[in-house]
């Protein structure tokens, strides 16, 4: 495995501005000494989003999630709300489900929302949350899911009921055409409301999904020096602004068109810890991806 963490991020200096880079180096010198080299344990998920149109195709999906090996990787699955209860019980390989969102009440008069005390009850470990289709990128006119009431309320009160969680941010187009500055700009936004919820819960509790918005979907992966670049961004921040071992251990996810081709290169980019898998999960090529990360790390 690769020693991997705040210090090995050189890669994204030189795109950055000078004083960002200045900074940058700043950072890596005084927290390098303070991190640890632990590799990260990668990470993928699944997720389903409002799919399969029936729950016959069920056992064909849950069948490619049992195809994957997961001796060297931890794999979840995010099924559409309707389909989660039929997937209990049916992984074989420790798989875990992971709904695709929470509301931040606890159970009552709330139609149409799940709460995390219904997860408790039904073994759930772990739930997402912050997913771009949630913060109004799904071209619906539902309300948009604020940065505080995702990474404050919510992630907090899934912590407090024991789900570990997925933070799921990413930049659209128009951030990413302005350069990696404003992207960590922008991401930072979506996680600032997060940083009192990691100090206590610590990394084994969390993973953040970077997911480009203008990659979901799209069939335009980012490049693996974009991946890298940003991931980097992201963890010297967390290690600034939340802890340099928390940014050392926290699994950091790429989310956008990953497929079985595109992962190995991805896989190889060592700030890349997983990968949160849209179209691709549903289809056999999910257990390569699986198979490309465990490989690479
Ligand atoms: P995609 O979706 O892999 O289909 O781009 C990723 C996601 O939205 O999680």
């Amino acid at each position: 495995a690769e020693v991997t963490g705040v210090q090995t991020c050189a890669l994204p200096i030189c795109s950055l501005s000078l004083r960002a880079a200045f900074a940058a180096a700043m950072l890596r010198s005084r927290f390098s000494r303070a991190l640890s080299t632990a590799a990260r344990r990668p990470i993928v998920g699944g997720n389903w989003k409002c799919n399969p149109a029936s729950a016959s195709k069920l056992p064909e999906l849950i069948a490619n999630i049992n195809a994957c090996d997961t001796s060297k990787c931890d794999v979840y699955v995010c099924p559409t709300p309707l389909h989660v209860a039929l997937c209990t019980g049916k992984f074989t390989n420790g798989a875990q489900l992971a709904p695709q969102n929470a509301n931040f009440a606890g159970c009552g008069a709330y139609t149409g929302e799940m709460a995390a005390e219904q997860m408790v009850d039904m073994g759930i470990k772990w739930c997402l949350i912050g997913h771009s289709e949630r913060r109004g990128e799904f071209g619906l006119p539902t309300p948009k899911e604020s940065n505080e009431l995702i990474a404050d309320t919510k992630l907090g009160y899934l912590l407090s009921k024991g789900i570990n969680v997925i933070l799921a941010i990413g930049e659209p187009l128009p951030v990413r055409e302005q350069g990696i500055d404003k992207v960590l700009e922008f991401c930072v936004e979506q996680l600032k409301p997060a940083v009192a919820h990691f100090k206590a819960a610590g990394a084994d509790k969390i993973v953040i999904a970077y997911e480009p918005v203008w990659s979901i979907g799209t069939g335009v992966t980012a490049s693996p020096e974009q991946a890298q670049e940003t991931h980097a961004a992201l963890r010297m921040w967390l290690a600034a602004n939340v802890s340099p071992a928390f940014a050392d251990a926290v699994r950091i996810q790429y989310g956008g068109s990953a497929n079985a081709k595109n992962a190995p290169d991805l896989s190889a980019q060592p700030d890349v810890d997983g990968f949160l898998v849209g179209g691709a999960s549903l289809k056999p090529e999910f257990a390569d991806i699986v198979a490309a990360i465990a490989a690479a790390k």
